[in-house]
């Protein structure tokens, strides 16, 4: 959700600013803009669309300037549209700002700086900035101030970055909520909504908290804080991602590609520091209750970590919608509220967070990206190690999260003795089996899921059932169908469709069932039945399944049958199925995989 790329350096940086908004674009936008510096005067270009057609358009590339901004918009206040486009510059031409966040009071701001003849171009409420940094550079004459001063009357979110021909080496910035980060190379420093802004050019990074504004140029860099003033020294935070790992390495989506990776980054979370999984575990085991919390793809992890802790080790920990937890949790010190995101970015969940602290709980994360705002706001923050994920739609991190969640619940299982050792270490065997299971998976049914996808392409309804653990395993992959095609699918457990939804099944509608191994005897046996009660109406079932082929001939409209696994890796294995289902589907409707419309990757916005 927005990007924010800064650079200041000895040469032109037109190139790096190109860079760093570039690799910012999986994050989600709609439009973009530049500023950069012409000898004492600013310059912008800003129009809708794409990075790479604006820069063409614009000619960006043939300017040339030592310090500039660049921003992707993702609108929250204002259409779509150029002049809605950051940055925003002053009536006097001398700041020139962009922002991701919300700046909630700025209509009473903007009402006021109209009245004392401010003149604003745009709907957004990111333009009150540079007016407002324009009149108090008119009182106190000097920028600093006048940036400690709009902070202080800005209420809501922000990352702000500004450049100014008035300090024309100097990217000025601060940020309440919103993510920002500083590059701290040897030519050049920059600025960035996260380290992908950066990370072609160095591994250094100092990450800016809440209540924090910085002055960077070339050589150097001060961060201080809002209120004092004071300087803060910062750590450098090494980055561990390489650039070459985030881009697509002959795959023609990161979608594919970070399904493809999955293989590697379940032997990744299978290889996670076992002193860590540990400690999570002594907190579940110690707390009196648990809350997963997640929001989109990470609440259906989250519901999966419930039937995980449920049937391993006795722990019924409900899953709350990120969005939905002030209104329904009852935490306080004796609960512990453990927390799933990729991003370790998202709005709804650090204030779910942050609710579930000031009611004195504990809090735990898994989370993919280092030094994140939630990875660093928690008592215990596990990093999942995934390696980045630029497709907006989530699926190796999901995968990933899940993975973790049984490590821990096995911990948690043995640690309450309701799980025998030898138990243990045959989950365990099972667990280390599933990378080469989905590597097999990838290699040899891939083309098969393709051409089933492209047959039922056109198909604008699905009902995804599953019963159990297979539940949120369809619910996630309806989500997955709907972000990534634009197709309607529905996630429902398999045994509420005789409830109501039955109601509607005919020819016409199209299902897909996950279907258990027979091992699991009852759960097979009861998604089988509701299988049959689509059937005896018509209806089209994809079945997805471990039975030998012939083993259920008529049974469904069309199958596809997975090798024979253990009941705790076979939903994982589903889960692959229906990443790929979906992404097939959407290819084959030519959607634009990696940034589906509407969407953004972090959403940093409540
Ligand atoms: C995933 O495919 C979605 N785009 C979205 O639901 C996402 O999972 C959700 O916004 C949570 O993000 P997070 O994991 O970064 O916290
Ligand atoms: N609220 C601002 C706008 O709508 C910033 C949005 C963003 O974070 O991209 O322009």
């Amino acid at each position: 959700m927005c990007g924010i790329s800064g650079a200041v350096g000895l040469n032109n940086i037109t190139d790096e600013l190109y860079q760093g908004i570039r690799n910012l674009e999986y994050r989600g936008y709609d439009s973009c803009g530049v500023a950069l510096m012409d000898k004492k005067s600013l310059v912008i270009r800003k129009n809708t669309g794409g990075v790479e057609e604006f820069f063409r358009k614009e000619n960006v590339l043939s300017l040339s300037s030592k310090i500039g901004i660049a921003h992707t918009r993702w609108a929250t206040h204002g259409k779509v549209t150029r002049e809605n486009t950051h940055p925003f510059t002053s009536c006097d031409g001398k700041f020139a700002v962009v922002h991701n966040g919300i700046i909630s009071n700025f209509r009473p701001l903007k009402d006021k700086l109209t009245r004392e003849g401010h003149k604003f171009d745009s709907e957004t409420d990111t333009e009150v900035i540079p007016h407002l940094l324009e009149k108090y550079y008119k009182e106190t004459k000097n920028i600093e101030q006048a940036l400690r001063k709009v902070i202080n009357v800005l209420e809501g979110t922000f990352a702000l970055v500004f450049i100014s021909p008035m300090a024309p080496g100097q990217i000025f910035c601060a940020k309440r909520e919103s993510p920002l980060m500083l590059g701290i190379g040897d030519e050049a420093k920059y600025v960035g909504s996260d380290f992908n802004a950066f990370i072609d050019h160095t591994k250094n990074a100092v990450i800016i908290d809440d209540g924090e504004y910085a002055i960077v140029s070339r050589d150097s860099y001060v961060v201080k804080d809002f209120v004092t003033g004071q300087e803060i020294q910062k750590n450098i935070t090494k980055i561990d991602w390489d650039s070459e790992t985030t881009k697509k390495g002959g795959y023609p989506h990161y979608m594919l590609k970070e399904i493809y990776e999955q293989p590697q980054v379940v032997t990744n979370a299978l290889e996670q520091d076992s002193k860590s999984l540990d400690e999570l575990a002594d907190m579940i085991f110690e707390s009196e209750k648990m809350i997963l919390v997640g929001v989109g793809t990470t609440y259906y992890v989250a519901s999966y970590g419930n039937y995980i802790f449920s049937s391993l080790a006795g722990e019924f920990c409900p899953p709350i919608s990120s969005d939905e937890f002030p209104s329904l949790a009852n935490v306080d010190e004796k609960s512990l509220v453990l927390a799933l995101s990729q991003s370790g970015e998202t709005y709804d969940t650090l204030t779910a967070l942050k609710y579930a602290k000031s009611q004195g709980a504990k809090t735990a994360a898994i989370v993919n990206v280092m030094g994140s705002a939630i990875s660093r706001f928690v008592d215990k923050a596990i990093l999942q190690g995934s390696g980045p994920e630029i497709c907006v739609i989530s699926t190796k991190a999901a995968l990933s999260q899940m993975l973790i969640l049984t490590l821990v619940a096995l911990r948690v299982a043995v640690k309450k003795k309701v799980m025998t050792k030898k138990v243990f270490n045959a989950s365990m065997a099972a667990l280390h089996d599933l990378p080469g299971i989905i590597q097999s998976i990838l290699n040899e049914r891939s083309g098969f899921i393709h051409r089933i996808a492209h047959s039922y392409c056109k198909v604008r309804h699905w009902l995804y059932l599953g019963r159990g653990i297979y539940y949120p395993v369809a619910l996630e992959s309806a989500l997955k169908m709907k972000e990534v095609a634009y197709v309607h699918a529905e996630g429902m457990p398999a045994g509420f469709l005789k409830h109501g939804t039955l109601a509607m099944i005919d020819q016409d509608i199209y299902s897909i069932v996950f279907i258990p191994p027979r091992s699991d005897k009852a759960l097979y046996e009861a998604t089988i039945h509701s299988v049959d009660e689509i059937r005896a109406r018509s209806g089209f079932v994809l079945g997805i399944h471990f039975d030998e082929r012939g083993k259920n001939k008529d049974l469904f409209s069309e199958e596809l049958i997975l090798p024979k696994v253990p009941p705790l890796i076979a939903p994982l294995i589903q889960m692959v199925i229906g990443q790929l289902f979906s992404y097939f589907t959407a290819t084959s409707l030519k959607r634009n995989v990696d940034k589906p419309r509407s969407l953004a990757k972090s959403v940093t916005v409540g």
